[in-house]
């Protein structure tokens, strides 16, 4: 694996999946794969379950880790290629890049979307501009606009906990106080759509999502509909994509409940963290033990630690 940026990167999703629960199984048995090897994790954005879980699967793999948090600790970095460069941004990213690379032979980048300019956004700049600079592998730790690795994580866990052969997989919008990027909902429906699931998006009207990660999917604004005989319930709040990063609904009506959660097949509750207790879901949900939230954030380790180990084999 040269990079790891989205679901096209993982062509043989079976495998992978497969894969990454034989690394939760014996998680040091490639020990000495990532011996005298250096992954470098760089935050432009906040983070907790993305930040300790990579690290970590780099540790199981034996590579030495480096971390910055970009924002806070070192230069501005400009983005735009032919930038006059007389503001306030002290390095353009093209040597900066360069640089860490020089550090690093493996490279995870994380940042978000400004959610201000649709079109900029959607050009995901930030990631892309490093895997041209780099000159190593680089490995996406959340994007504007998808979030990978959490995604091979829901398909990890789906594959952990399902009952059936083609579970139902609902991913529901959920209210919140703030404009949240769409990164995880695109990505999720872009793996979903990729996997052996019956896969149905609900939202109320305005919450589209772009038609490049929806694909065919079934979406209905009904909400009850949907959970009706679920075998998991994926719930997130995103801002709209067609009035971009407009916060249309605030409607509890959409929150998460138990009441809810009894029209599915005694569906498990994921949600990637972190969560706004009672108003993306009731702590009765979230507290019951359908809900597999604490399990799926550990996973993370494995889906991390399966598209680190294919990246070292490929160096
Ligand atoms: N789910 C997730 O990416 O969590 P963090 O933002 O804490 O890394």
């Amino acid at each position: 694996m040269k990079q790891f940026l989205s679901v096209h990167d993982a062509p043989d999703l079976p495998a992978l999946v497969a894969e990454g629960l034989v690394c939760k199984k014996n998680p040091f048995a490639r020990k000495q794969l990532g011996i005298d090897k250096t992954l470098g994790l760089l935050f432009f954005n906040a983070s907790l379950r993305t930040r300790l879980s990579t690290q970590r699967a780099a540790q199981n793999l034996g590579m030495d880790v480096i971390v910055m948090n970009v924002s806070q600790d070192s230069w501005g970095l400009e983005m735009l290629d032919g930038a006059v460069m007389d503001g306030d941004k002290a390095e353009h990213v093209k040597e900066a890049a360069a640089v860490v690379g020089q550090y690093c032979d493996i490279i995870g980048v994380r940042s978000f979307p400004g959610l201000a300019d649709r079109d900029l956004d959607y050009r995901d700049e930030v990631i892309g501009q490093f895997v041209r600079y780099a000159g190593v592998p680089v490995i996406s730790l959340e994007s504007a606009i998808r979030h990978p690795l959490q995604s091979l994580t829901d398909l990890i866990t789906i594959e952990e906990y399902k009952k059936t052969a083609r579970p139902k997989v609902v991913l529901t919008w959920a209210p919140h106080v703030k404009a949240l990027p769409q990164a995880v909902p695109n990505s999720f429906a872009e793996w979903m759509n990729r996997a052996d699931v019956d896969f149905v998006i609900t939202h109320p009207g305005g919450y589209e999502l772009d038609k490049q990660f929806a694909g065919d999917a079934r979406v209905t604004h009904n909400q009850r509909e949907a959970f009706e005989g679920a075998d998991f319930i994926y719930a997130k709040n995103w801002s709209s994509f067609t009035q971009y990063g407009q916060i249309l609904s605030r409607d509890r009506n959409w929150t998460v409940n138990a009441e809810k959660m009894k029209l599915t097949n005694g569906a498990k509750f994921m949600h990637c963290l972190p969560v706004r207790r009672n108003v993306v879901v009731m702590d009765e949900v979230l507290d019951s033990p359908d809900s597999i939230v604490i399990q799926e954030a550990g996973n993370r380790v494995w889906a991390a630690q399966v598209v680190l180990k294919r990246m070292l084999e490929a160096l």
